[in-house]
């Protein structure tokens, strides 16, 4: 492992939930565009296969050559891996299907937990002075999720205001306490966040309810709602605070960042939950 000393602070944060579909990939950039609206440096680590954070952001697949699979590998320097978006101070480290092969191939290889950690505790990063890493995950419980975990200093989970919402938590805070156990005892959970909620609907009262009550303090007041922007967006290749910057989903992304800012440091131990 390297040199854990950084010359700044920064935070990392994976974004994860094993379930698919859950607001992950769109949480992670819009949580991610609404830190660097506040002046935050900040890099979105597209970990998922499915490149959505890369599309989501306008990152062509031709223009993908050096991808997180490269970075992860260690193959590729920080300056050839990162790429600007169109929102200032909001940089990304795009993916494509390559790295869907990384599961198997890493196999064998003994530090394969703890290659996002090294990549992202590089001296060279440094250089770039971010302020937060955002990592968006596949929705898997898999090794690129592990190792998602090992290299941050919190999980952010994505819950979707719906049935069933809380079945898959279980096992994701299983995951967190062996990823704490055996490689990342500091890992902390920052926070779930509701998605997708329908006000006028009583199931995502309902699941709102129980997530605060089993929860507690761990679920952000800043709710996010269904907004049809918000689906829109991507298809436009940008974050909705840019697409429609006074639509509900906007205004609830940059909500959901300043709360994130003004709860850092706040402990939330594995344990609790
Ligand atoms: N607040 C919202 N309002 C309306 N649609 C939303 C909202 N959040 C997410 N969506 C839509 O729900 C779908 C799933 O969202 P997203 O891709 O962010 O989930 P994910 O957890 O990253 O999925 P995967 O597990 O496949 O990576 C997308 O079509 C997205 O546009
Ligand atoms: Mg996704």
């Amino acid at each position: 492992m390297s040199d854990t000393t950084r010359s700044k602070p920064c935070r990392i944060i994976a974004v994860a939930n094993q379930k698919g579909g859950v607001g992950k990939t769109t949480t992670t950039i819009n949580l991610g565009a609404s830190l660097a609206k506040l002046g935050y440096r900040t890099l979105l680590v597209d970990l998922d296969p499915q490149g959505n954070a890369s599309t989501g952001l306008g990152i062509s697949p031709a223009s993908r050559e050096v991808t997180t699979y490269e970075f992860l590998l260690g193959d590729a320097r920080p300056m050839d891996a990162i790429q600007p978006t169109d929102v200032d101070n909001l940089e990304i480290v795009p993916a494509t299907t390559d790295l869907s092969s990384a599961d198997i191939e890493l196999m064998n290889n003994e530090k394969r937990s703890f290659l996002l950690f090294d990549a992202l505790r590089q001296p060279l990063l440094d250089d770039f002075g971010f302020d937060y890493i955002l990592i968006d995950c596949p929705p898997s419980l898999n090794l690129l999720t592990v190792n998602a975990m090992v290299a941050s200093d919190s999980v952010l989970v994505p819950l979707q205001s719906e049935f069933f919402a809380l079945e898959g938590l279980s096992q994701l805070m299983l995951t967190i306490r062996d990823v704490r156990q055996v490689a990342n005892p500091k890992l902390r959970i920052e926070g779930v966040v509701l998605t997708m909620y329908d006000a006028r609907n009583n199931l995502s009262q309902q699941v709102e309810q129980d997530a605060r009550d089993n929860l507690q303090d761990l679920v952000f007041k800043t709710v996010i709602p269904r907004n049809v922007r918000v689906s829109e967006a991507p298809s436009f290749a940008m974050p909705v605070i840019e697409y429609e910057p006074t639509s509900k989903g906007s205004i609830a992304y940059r909500a959901l960042a300043k709360e994130l800012v003004s709860r850092q440091g706040a402990e939330t131990s594995v344990g609790a939950v």
